[in-house]
């Protein structure tokens, strides 16, 4: 995210009239590190800055004094997924918002415990609450139903959205072990910290429940989803499947029934000639049924990393230009504070 914002720069100044500093970062390992000023780039890509972090950093121990030094305007979160309750990454958003920051996150976490509370926080707040990276790496899903189809009823949706299971079956398909395949998922990095939750279903699942939290308007944990990963599922069966014309997926599906939703995740065998049957790799599909377009299908073949920072930078790009204490018709006096 930091060398995408880097590499865009001048066009987000030229085109957007956005400037930025990065006044802070923080994980378990590095701690809270926070510099007013600004941090440079190369000192975040080195283990310098945790050896030797900026004066403005001593002492900060918490979320709500690391963005008051750091003096931010939009708050980056991307803590790794917990599925049970969205910590710690809703306290994160949370001290963001109640502290005037904009919050941003790839974390699907705080969208599924926490939706109507922190979007609720942060309208009073008059900030943003974005999460466009949340499902499929960044392709415009969230921002596509608020800003682009109002009054639209969706009825439900189907589609493969976990990339780390997708590249398993695929290999494995092809003769690759179990083992070996999640292995090449890990080092393309889409694997999750605890990888058990793409195996196991539960990535698929948090994302199945985010889009009916929010595109259904249905308040749905993960639990409350059918979930079956492909733990069960064998090398051999696959490859017999694939010789008939079949393909193995791990599938998400949402159907609206009343005020409710039914929704499940598990692998099926599919024809070939389904769409979701064709994709590959870290790959993923949605298809929409709603009441005026019966089928509208997106696709989204290979991302890499870029395509997350990337859904991180077009929110980023949406919650300044909606700042109203930024006029980004012309330039900022004041640099935005990321
Ligand atoms: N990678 C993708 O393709 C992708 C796509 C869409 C969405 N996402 C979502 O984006 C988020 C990050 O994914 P990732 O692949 O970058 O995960 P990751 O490689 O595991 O990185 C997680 C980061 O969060 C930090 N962290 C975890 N728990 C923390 C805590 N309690 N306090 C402070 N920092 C904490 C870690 O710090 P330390 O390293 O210091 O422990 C690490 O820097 C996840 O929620 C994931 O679901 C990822």
């Amino acid at each position: 995210l930091v060398r995408l914002l880097h590499g865009r720069e001048r066009e987000l100044r030229d085109c957007h009239g956005i400037q930025f500093h990065v006044t802070g970062i923080a994980s378990r390992r590095l701690g809270w590190i926070a510099d007013p000023a600004g941090l440079s780039v190369s000192l975040l890509d080195s283990a310098a800055v945790s050896a030797r972090p900026p004066a403005a950093s001593r002492d900060l121990t918490n979320v709500r004094d690391w963005l008051r030094v750091a003096r931010a305007d939009v708050l980056f979160e991307a803590t790794s997924l917990n599925v049970e309750n969205g910590q710690p990454a809703r306290d994160h958003i949370r001290a963001a918002l109640l502290g005037g920051a904009h919050a941003i996150t790839a974390n699907k976490g705080p969208v599924v415990h926490a939706y109507r509370e922190l979007r609720d926080l942060a309208k009073n707040a008059g900030r943003q609450f974005l999460f466009e990276s949340a499902v499929m790496d960044g392709v415009p899903i969230f921002s596509l139903f608020r800003d682009n189809l109002p009054v639209l009823h969706l009825r439900g949706f189907r589609g493969i959205l976990n990339s780390t299971t997708n590249i398993i079956l695929s290999e494995m398909e092809a003769g690759s072990s179990f083992a070996a395949s999640l292995a090449k998922a890990q080092a393309l990095g889409v694997a999750e910290t605890d990888a058990s939750y793409d195996i196991d279903g539960w990535d698929a699942a948090v994302k199945v429940a985010a889009l009916a939290t929010v595109l259904m308007g249905i308040p749905t944990t993960p639990d409350r989803i059918s979930r079956q990963g492909i733990r069960e599922l064998s090398a051999d069966a696959m490859r017999a499947a694939k010789q008939s014309g079949r393909r193995y997926k791990l599938v998400c599906r949402a159907e609206r029934v009343g005020d409710a939703v039914e929704a499940r995740v598990q692998p099926e065998i599919l024809p070939s000639t389904d769409p979701m049957a064709q994709l590959d790799g870290s790959s993923s599909i949605i298809c929409f049924e709603t009441d005026i377009f019966p089928n509208l299908v997106i696709t989204e073949n290979n991302p890499g990393l870029d395509a997350t920072a990337y859904g991180m930078l077009a929110d980023f790009v949406r919650a300044a230009k909606s700042d109203p204490r930024s006029d980004h018709t012309r330039l900022p006096n004041r640099p935005r504070q990321a």
